[in-house]
C-alpha cells in the first residue's frame, strides 16, 4: 500500500454498527489490527449536532490510523458532515455505500447507493472537495446477482477522488446471506490504482492471509469473526483463556468509562468465550450478571477457577 496508507498490518477491523466503537477499536489496534473503522455515523445527525452521534466521533490518538465512517444520501449534508468530521483530523473519512439495513436504504443511503451511482458520484465528489482528509468508500459487489457493478462503481469512486476502496463481496440483495464472491473483490483490485481492501466471510487468520494473497488486495477487513475472536489480529490468531479474560476486563473498563450500558456489553464480552469445554456455561454466567461489579467478579472468577 503506498504511503500515506502504509498500515502496520494488512488485517483491518471492519466497520460494525453497535460494535466497532472506540474501546473495541483501541483493543483490536493494540492486538495488531492495521486499521479499525468506526461504526457508521449519520451525517444528518452530525450536522444537527445530536449529542449521542457526536460522541461516536470520539477516538484516541493511540488508535491511529483512525477511520470514521459516515452514512447518508444527501450530498450537501454529507459534505457538511465531512467538513465537521475533518476538523477532528481522523486519518480517513469512509463513506458507507454497502449497508443493506432497511432503515438506511429506504432513505437512499448505504447499499441503495450501489443502485444509484449518479447520486453516489455526486456524494463522493462533494465530500472530497469538502475536506482535506483522505476519503475512502466501502462498497458491495453490486445491486443483485444480475447487476454485479462493483468494478465500474469503484472506478467511479477513484475518479471522483476516493483514496481507497473497501469491497465486500456480497450484493445488496444478499444482505448477509449466501457467500461473499471474492472474484469480484479481486476484479475491483485489478481495476483500480488506489489501494483496495477486500472483505467478506473471513473466519481465521490463515484464511485472511490466503484471501489477501489470492485477491491481490492491499489489505483485508474482518468483521464478524473479530467479534468472537479479536486475537485474529495477533500472531497465531488465538489466545489462552487467561488472556481472553484479561481482554474482556479491559474492554469492560474502557466501555464503562464511556458510560456504556451493561446489557449489550455483557453479551459482547460473553462472545469471547467459545469453542472450549465449559464455554457455554461461562457465557450463561456472564449474560446473567446484572451489574458491572458482578460482571467483573464473574470474569475474574473464570481466570481464578482455571488457574487453581
Ligand atoms: C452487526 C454488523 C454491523 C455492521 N455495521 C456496518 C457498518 O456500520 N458499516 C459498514 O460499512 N458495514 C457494516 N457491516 C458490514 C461489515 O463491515 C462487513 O462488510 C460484513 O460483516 C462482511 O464481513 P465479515 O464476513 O467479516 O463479517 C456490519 C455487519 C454486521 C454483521
Amino acid at each position: 500500500m503506498p504511503a500515506p496508507f502504509s498500515l502496520t498490518s494488512p488485517l483491518a477491523l471492519a466497520p460494525l454498527a453497535g460494535y466497532s466503537d472506540a474501546p473495541f477499536r483501541l483493543l483490536c489496534r493494540r492486538l495488531g489490527a492495521g486499521l479499525c473503522v468506526s461504526e457508521m455515523i449519520s451525517a444528518h445527525a452530525i450536522v444537527h449536532g445530536q449529542r449521542k452521534t457526536l460522541e461516536m466521533l470520539d477516538f484516541s490518538e493511540e488508535e491511529r490510523p483512525v477511520s470514521l465512517q459516515l452514512f447518508g444520501a444527501d450530498p450537501g449534508v454529507m459534505a457538511e458532515a465531512a467538513a465537521m468530521v475533518g476538523a477532528l483530523s481522523p486519518d480517513f473519512i469512509d463513506l458507507n455505500m454497502g449497508c443493506p439495513v432497511k432503515k438506511v436504504t429506504k432513505k437512499g443511503a448505504g447499499a441503495a447507493l450501489m443502485a444509484n451511482p449518479t447520486l453516489a458520484e455526486d456524494i463522493i465528489r462533494r465530500v472530497c472537495r469538502a475536506t482535506p482528509i483522505a476519503v475512502t468508500v466501502k462498497i458491495r459487489a453490486g445491486v443483485n446477482a444480475t447487476h454485479i457493478t462493483a468494478v465500474d462503481f469503484a472506478k467511479m469512486a477513484e475518479a471522483q477522488g476516493a483514496k481507497m476502496v473497501a469491497a465486500h463481496g456480497r450484493t445488496w440483495a444478499q444482505g448477509f446471506s449466501g457467500l461473499a464472491d471474492w472474484s469480484v473483490v479481486a476484479a475491483v483490485k485489478k481495476a483500480l490504482t488506489i489501494p483496495v481492501i477486500g472483505n467478506g466471510d473471513i473466519a481465521s487468520r490463515d484464511q485472511a492471509f490466503q484471501r489477501l494473497a489470492e485477491s491481490g488486495c492491499d489489505a483485508v477487513m474482518i468483521g464478524r469473526a473479530a467479534l468472537k475472536n479479536p486475537f485474529i489480529f495477533r500472531e497465531f490468531g488465538h489466545a489462552p483463556l487467561a488472556e481472553i479474560v484479561d481482554f474482556a476486563l479491559r474492554h469492560l473498563d474502557l466501555a464503562l468509562r464511556r458510560g456504556q450500558n451493561i446489557a449489550p456489553l455483557r453479551t459482547r464480552l460473553a462472545a469471547y468465550f467459545h469453542d472450549f469445554r465449559g464455554s457455554g456455561e461461562i457465557r450463561r454466567q456472564l449474560v446473567s450478571r446484572a451489574t458491572a461489579v458482578e460482571l467483573r467478579a464473574a470474569l475474574m472468577a473464570i481466570a481464578a477457577c482455571r488457574t487453581s
